[in-house]
């Protein structure tokens, strides 16, 4: 059932293509608009929506973060994101007119649970991203999105990831489309550029052997950081988290922007950092990066910049580049997320560790 793969995880993170373009199949029509019937929430309720709280634990909180850049920017509905553990213990200001996203691809993650429990008691209305049919968050919420990854196997969630992007990208441009905040035409060409992200996906897995040489060259690492600013930021916290949980490595993922209020000073000579450089756009953000990248070198460390191809303003300050192809600066998680998984499996994988299995975790955490 691995089919030839000798770990579920490595098969679940080549299986990304397929699954992204499974989670957007149906969902919108020939000429871009989406269809999201399922939602069983009525327009005129979504019309009246007026923040949006995201809930959801460890990976699914990083998809959460990036939901919110791309929630706001289309919909300008005010958008926060909160690890479940935390908002179930405080009194959040819900109203009827809240909407809370709960992303969870296992369904049954306890955390999350709780916290839907205690947002619906207080009449907000519940939305589930999941992968899992059937299972307890969507039953107990208004409405689901399900993501169309199959079954994921591997402890670190991969295939999940991805395809939770793809339904939070699906979620905010559908709310656009209902509330009329972006147009028709703008739509369409976001699904449009999703729709390319499966090949490109596949462009970043046939590259797999440079990412396992470096995994391997960088196995006895004692310590890696990623950096990465705006919706690479969650994407250095996920590289950082399959790091922790997988290869028993300390890792640690910052806001390159927050370098200088403390980080900076773990930064010593041949510190492996792994930096996620937006596309180069018409805003400050590429630059602010490669600052942050000539401030940590500067110190002696050595960067793997993932960046876009054609982009040869980083090319000085990487030790090893990692080529992205170009898509919108919201959707470049689904492509800098993949070199990172591979990382930390095959650096696993290489010290020998259970890289299915990991140590101290489960698949479906059911207890706080
Ligand atoms: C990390 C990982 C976990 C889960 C978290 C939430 O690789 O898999 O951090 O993302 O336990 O699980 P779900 O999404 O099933 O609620």
């Amino acid at each position: 059932e691995k089919d030839g793969y000798d770990w579920f995880m490595r098969k679940e993170i080549f299986e990304q293509p397929r699954a992204v373009a499974d989670t957007l199949l149906g969902r919108h029509d020939e000429n871009g608009a989406l269809q999201l019937d399922e939602i069983r929430i009525s327009e005129e309720e979504l019309r009246e929506v007026d923040k949006i709280i995201v809930i959801a634990s460890g990976t699914s909180f990083y998809a959460g973060m990036v939901a919110k850049y791309a929630i706001e920017h289309w919909t300008r509905i005010a958008c926060e994101v909160e690890l479940a553990s935390e908002f179930r213990y405080r009194d959040p200001i819900l109203t009827r007119s809240t909407l809370v996203v709960a992303i969870s691809q296992s369904g049954e993650t306890a955390d999350t649970l709780m916290a839907i429990r205690h947002a619906r008691e207080q009449r907000a209305k519940v939305l589930a991203i999941c992968n899992t049919n059937g299972s307890t968050i969507p039953r107990e919420s208004d409405a689901v999105i399900y993501t169309h990854a199959g079954p994921e196997i591997g402890v670190a969630s991969t295939k999940g990831f991805t395809t939770q992007l793809v339904a939070c990208y699906l979620l905010g441009l559908y709310l656009a489309q209902v509330r009329g905040t972006r147009y028709g035409d703008e739509i369409a060409q976001v699904v449009d550029q999703i729709q390319h992200v499966p090949d490109k996906i596949q462009q970043v897995l046939d590259r797999a052997e440079e990412i396992y040489g470096l995994a391997r060259r960088l196995a006895d690492s004692r310590s890696v950081l990623f950096l990465g600013r705006h919706v690479g930021y969650p994407v250095a916290l996920e590289g950082a988290l399959k790091l922790k949980e997988l290869a028993y490595i300390h890792a640690e993922g910052f806001a390159a922007g927050e370098l200088k209020h403390g980080p900076i000073a773990l930064v010593e000579d041949q510190l492996p950092v792994f930096c996620v450089v937006p596309p180069r756009g018409r805003d400050f953000l590429h630059d602010k990066m490669i600052s942050g990248i000539q401030e940590v070198r500067a110190r002696g460390a050595r960067t793997i910049v993932l960046a876009e191809e054609g982009d040869a303003v980083v090319e000085p300050y990487a030790d090893v580049l990692i080529r992205l192809p170009r898509v919108p600066t919201l959707l470049q998680p689904l492509l800098s997320v993949i070199p990172l998984q591979l990382f930390a499996l095959e650096l696993a994988a290489h010290k020998g560790l259970d890289v299915d299995q990991p140590r101290n975790l489960a698949k479906s955490v059911t207890v706080e």
